[in-house]
């Protein structure tokens, strides 16, 4: 049976996480930053990750918008930047990330090809709104599905439930493209066709749960056999 609907992650799959600290960077108010943005990403990116699953497990959740910031102050706790200013350029930008040059196209082509699309993200619907809206993606979306409708993140099945819910569709109809290693195999196991588009050249994750295809961007979608 051919995939009726494409399900995307968000940060990191669609929109650039780095962008916001490499932007801040450019700034010359906020020199700080010059030699230090891409290890404040990475580091602000994991230390986000890492909140959303511990406060999956310990049951304490709040919106990823409050995790985004944590993780935002650890970063920069870690590096003894104490600058309030540097902190609310950075949030700012965090919210009006640029998609990655080949998003618009692919979601175009898809739906052209009669695809549904949608984005499945532990974003909360302001983050979302906000992000797809300055990419100008808003009108190659038939669905924005935030975790917030059920208050648990990623890699709990019930996010993954959210999809079938919304567009009645069963998991081998969804191909589910994500760039986080972690995603791709949870989506896997949930029993979702699955692309992990690995722009890294990362290891593959040791999970039960494996991608069926292995992408190295997003308009190879475009070309798979069971497209
Ligand atoms: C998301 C994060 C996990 O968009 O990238 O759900």
């Amino acid at each position: 049976m051919p995939i009726t609907t494409c399900v995307f992650d968000a940060y990191g799959t669609l929109f650039d996480v780095s962008a916001a600290a490499r932007m801040a960077a450019q700034d010359p108010a906020l020199s700080g930053l010059s030699g230090t943005w891409a290890d404040l990403a990475e580091d602000w990116r994991r230390k986000q990750l890492e909140y959303s699953w511990l406060r999956a497990i310990t049951k304490q959740h709040c919106d990823f918008w409050q995790v985004t910031k944590d993780g935002l102050d650890w970063a920069m706790d870690a590096r003894g930047l104490k600058d309030p200013a540097m902190r609310k350029r950075l949030l700012q930008l965090y919210r009006e990330l640029d998609a990655y040059p080949e998003v618009a196209d692919v979601l175009a082509r898809l739906r052209e090809m009669g695809k549904a699309t949608a984005i499945l993200s532990n974003g909360s619907p302001g983050m979302l709104a906000d992000a797809v809206t300055s990419a100008g993606l808003s009108d190659r979306l038939d669905a924005v599905i935030s975790v917030e409708d059920i208050g648990i993140f990623k890699p709990s099945a019930k996010v993954y439930d959210l999809v079938g819910e919304h567009f009645v569709v069963r998991p081998q109809d969804v191909l589910f493209v994500s760039s986080n290693g972690w995603d791709a195999a949870a989506a896997a196991s949930y029993g979702f066709r699955v692309a992990w588009v690995n722009r890294r050249g990362d290891p593959v994750d040791r999970m039960p749960g494996q991608p069926d295809h292995i992408l190295s961007n997003l308009t190879q979608i475009l070309d798979l056999d069971d497209i």
